[in-house]
């Protein structure tokens, strides 16, 4: 036996020991499920997780009934044969549903909640937190690295590519890139097709900035010229 083939039953064991040992923390775990060493979470009574759901390494996953002085009761519910990639966050303060059969892939951000800000005489740190409900549809797949954003619902079977931020709801059947993520492709029962801006609009709304910052330019260019005129007039 290799050295890596000894590691993968060491970590096999070790799994199996750590997925007993920490299921009654939770408020609910269903059968079959693994959760690798070692997840964070200073309140897994608010988690409630299905049968045969997977949970990466290093996953910070947390729900909070108090920051300062607000309380929440917050709930989080990950469906049956869902899978939760290494590295994964996810922070809750409301009641957050992640369908069943979603796969969520390595390094995903998702939270209900964010910092308020507003206030310029506090940290931010120190501003009550907002919550926005968020939603992920069963059988969505999101890709490495993505956040999504409080106040976000991804419906059923769409997907989210990888590095995206989504900042809106991205519908049923849907898949959807980038920074806000937008939709690319949906499906409209038969097949899947492109949707979005075609080349030709994408070129036009490129060449927009452009125009803007030439006619700007010539603004300045104009105004300079008049006060020269006016100088010299005297
Ligand atoms: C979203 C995804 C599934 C789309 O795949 P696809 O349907 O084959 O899409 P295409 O490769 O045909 O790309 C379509 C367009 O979207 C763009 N695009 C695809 N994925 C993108 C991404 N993640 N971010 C930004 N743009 C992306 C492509 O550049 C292309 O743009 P163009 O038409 O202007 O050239 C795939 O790109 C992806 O990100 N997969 C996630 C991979 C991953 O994280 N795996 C983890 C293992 S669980």
């Amino acid at each position: 036996m290799n050295f890596l083939k000894l590691q993968q039953r060491l970590t096999l064991l070790r799994t199996k020991l750590y997925t007993r040992l920490i299921r009654n923390s939770f408020g609910a775990m269903g059968k079959d499920c693994t959760v690798l060493w070692s997840m964070r979470s200073h309140h897994p009574e608010g988690i409630f997780i299905g049968d045969r759901v997977f949970i990466g390494n290093d996953a910070w996953i947390d729900t909070f009934p108090r920051y300062a002085n607000q309380t929440f009761t917050p709930r989080l519910d990950i469906g049956s044969d869902t899978m939760i990639g290494h590295h994964g966050h996810i922070m809750v303060i409301g009641h957050m549903k992640i369908g069943r059969h979603v796969l969520i892939a390595n390094g995903v951000y998702i939270s209900d909640n964010l910092h308020g800000y507003e206030d310029v005489s506090r940290p931010v740190f120190d501003q009550p937190l907002v919550h926005r409900p968020v939603e992920i549809g069963d059988e969505a797949w999101i890709g490495e690295n993505v956040c999504v954003l409080p106040g976000v619902k991804i419906g059923r079977h769409s997907v989210i590519g990888s590095n995206s931020v989504v900042t809106r709801d991205i519908p049923p059947y849907c898949v959807a890139v980038g920074a806000p993520a937008a939709v690319i492709r949906r499906f409209d029962g038969q097949e899947w097709n492109r949707v979005g801006k075609s080349d030709a609009r994408v070129a036009v709304m490129r060449s927009i900035p452009a125009a803007l910052n030439e006619r700007v330019a010539y603004a300045h260019q104009a105004a300079a010229m008049e006060r020269a005129d006016a100088a010299a007039a005297g």
